[in-house]
This record gives C-alpha cells, structure tokens and sequence, in this order.
C-alpha cells in the first residue's frame, strides 16, 4: 500500500507525518521512558529529582504519568485525475482516463500519480527523480497550467472537481506525461551554457564582486525543466523559437563578468528566431517554479543587443 516515496513531503507540508493506525500510540498504553522519564516537569534540568526534594526536606513526590499526546489526524479525501493517456504502440490520438485515488490534505501530485501507477495502472508513464523540486523532470501540465507536479500540493490545485493532467505542450510527445525534450536542450547547446575565456589559467580563483554576482543571481536558479519555454505560445506555433530558458541560459553567462563570450552569445540570440521573437506574454514568468523573472530575463537580453553594453 505505501512505498518509501510515500513518505516524502513538500516543503509546505507540516513537520508531523501522517499518524495510520499502525503508527499511533494506543490511547491507554504506557508511555515509553523515553517520551515521559521520571522527572516532574518543574525539576530544574540538571538537578536529579531525589536531590531537588531532599532540599526541600520532604520526600520526592511519585511523578504523575501523563498520556502521550496523540498528533493530529491528517485528513484524507477523494480525488479524480483525469491523465491525458497516449501509447503510441495503441493509439492513433491521445484519450482522457479517469483514476480515484484517496490522498492526504499533505500529498502531492506526484504522490497521486505514484498511488496510481503502482496500485492502479502500472503503464502510466511519467518521468520523475529527486521529488523535491530540483532536478526539474517533472514538468506538467496541471489544470491548464505548467508545474513540477512534486511542488504540487493536491488540495491546491481544486481537487472537488477532476485534476486535469496532461504532458507540457510544444514538444513531441512520446508517451502519457512523458515529451520528447532533445529540442529544448538543443536550443539550450545553442546558445553556450558555459564558462568562455581566453589565455592561461590563472593560479588563483576569477575574482568577482558581490555586485558583478549579484547581475545574473536569478537566472543561475533555473533547473531545465522546461515549464517556462512550453508554457510560450511563440513556442508553440512552430518550435523553431529558442525559447524563454535558451534565453535564461544565455543571460546566466552574457552578464558574468568573468565570461568573454558575451558578444558571440548576443548574435546567437539576435537571429530570426532569438529574443526578438519573445512577445512579452510573462506566461514563461508565471510558469517558472524556481520563481525567475524570466522575462525580465530576455529584456535585458534584449537591452544588452540594442545598447550594446552589458
Ligand atoms: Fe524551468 Fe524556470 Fe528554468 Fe524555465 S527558467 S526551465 S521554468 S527553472
Ligand atoms: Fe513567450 Fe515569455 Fe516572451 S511567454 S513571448 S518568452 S515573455
Ligand atoms: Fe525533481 Fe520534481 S521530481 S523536480
């Protein structure tokens, strides 16, 4: 019935886990040592109980025993998925199926979507590893709109009416929730996502201020996920767009003062189908799970190809 994923919790989720009947105290049973030691609550800490009443004169007092506090129910309650399925080896079109699942007020989507491929359909298909909203793979439509379904709690997302969940958009889609991503990470190689610089290696670390670090902080954050540039509607019409976190990438070097590839960076973003194409739709903002300001992100870009000057 549960798994070890089952007991991963958002960030958001309280610190107590979920008490089952198997894991809560019985309402009468004896607490451990551990939990109650014998020590009236008032006895200074590193005072033995026995010294403290022998100061008093009088007999150390039989300590009370208190029942363990039971820690909070956490509520359960139905929910539909409605998962946007497609096997290519079965399919022509991709088809909406309904899955009924009991979650917890603390769960997340992904735990929804793990409860339904292990106890329900174990063909359902969607890419996931860290569950804790870092390395990016689990990007998904949700209602109409981009998350990382680990960072989704389910009782945000209206679970009284059906959780529609379908693949990012703008990318050929393989199988389930699960898009072919090589096009996006092309765009990314495209625009040089690393260090350039010229001449010997210096013997010491490249010097920075806080102040020089501090011009492409944000867009250091981004994790590839790919919500951002399939959430564009440029993005969607032909592809061909780098997209808003080809553009990210870029930033996160053009305004690094230690690179010296900036120029080249720009003309790569000043082409047909670079940042002149972005719209400024924000739906790549909106989208963002790491909370970048990446349209902020591609005026600079812009700025920087207009001026000239990073
Ligand atoms: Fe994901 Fe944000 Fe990076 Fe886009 S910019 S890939 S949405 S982390
Ligand atoms: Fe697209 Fe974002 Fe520009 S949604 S049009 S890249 S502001
Ligand atoms: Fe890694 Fe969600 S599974 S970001």
């Amino acid at each position: 019935m549960t798994s070890p994923d089952d007991n991963l919790t958002s960030p958001d989720a309280p610190s107590n886990p979920p008490v089952g009947p198997e894991t809560s105290a019985p309402p009468t049973g004896e607490p451990s040592q551990a939990q109650h030691p014998a020590v009236p609550a008032d006895t200074p800490r590193d005072e033995p109980a026995s010294v403290a009443a022998a100061a008093g004169g009088q007999e150390a007092a039989a300590p009370s025993r208190v029942p363990a506090p039971r820690a909070p129910e956490v509520p359960t309650f139905e929910v539909t998925l409605r998962i946007r399925r497609f096997d290519p080896e079965r399919d022509e079109e991709p088809h909406w199926e309904d899955y009924q699942v009991t979650v917890h007020s603390t769960d997340r989507l992904l735990d929804a979507l793990h409860q339904v491929k292990w106890e329900q359909d174990g063909s359902l298909s969607f890419r996931r590893s860290c569950a804790h909203g870092v390395c990016g793979s689990d990007a998904m439509r949700v209602n109409g709109r981009n998350r990382l379904s680990c960072k989704s709690l389910i009782k945000d997302l209206t679970p009284e009416k059906p959780i529609l969940v379908e693949a990012i958009k703008g990318l050929p889609l393989l199988k389930d929730l699960i898009v072919d991503m090589e096009p996006f990470f092309q765009a990314y190689r495209n625009v040089m996502p690393f260090l350039v610089t010229s001449g010997n290696d210096p013997s010491r670390e490249r010097l920075q201020s806080p102040e020089q670090r501090a011009r492409f902080d944000d867009t250091t954050k981004c994790i590839l996920c790919a919500a951002c540039t399939s959430a564009c509607p440029v993005f969607w019409a032909d592809g061909q767009y780098f997209g808003p976190q080809a553009i990210v990438g870029a930033h996160r070097f053009i305004f690094d003062s230690r690179d010296e590839a900036a120029d080249l960076r720009l003309e790569i973003l000043n082409d047909r189908e670079g940042v002149w194409r972005c719209r400024t739709i924000f739906n790549c903002t909106e989208a963002c799970p790491r909370g970048i300001e990446v349209t902020k992100a591609i005026q600079e870009v812009k700025r920087a190809l207009l001026t000239r000057k990073i």
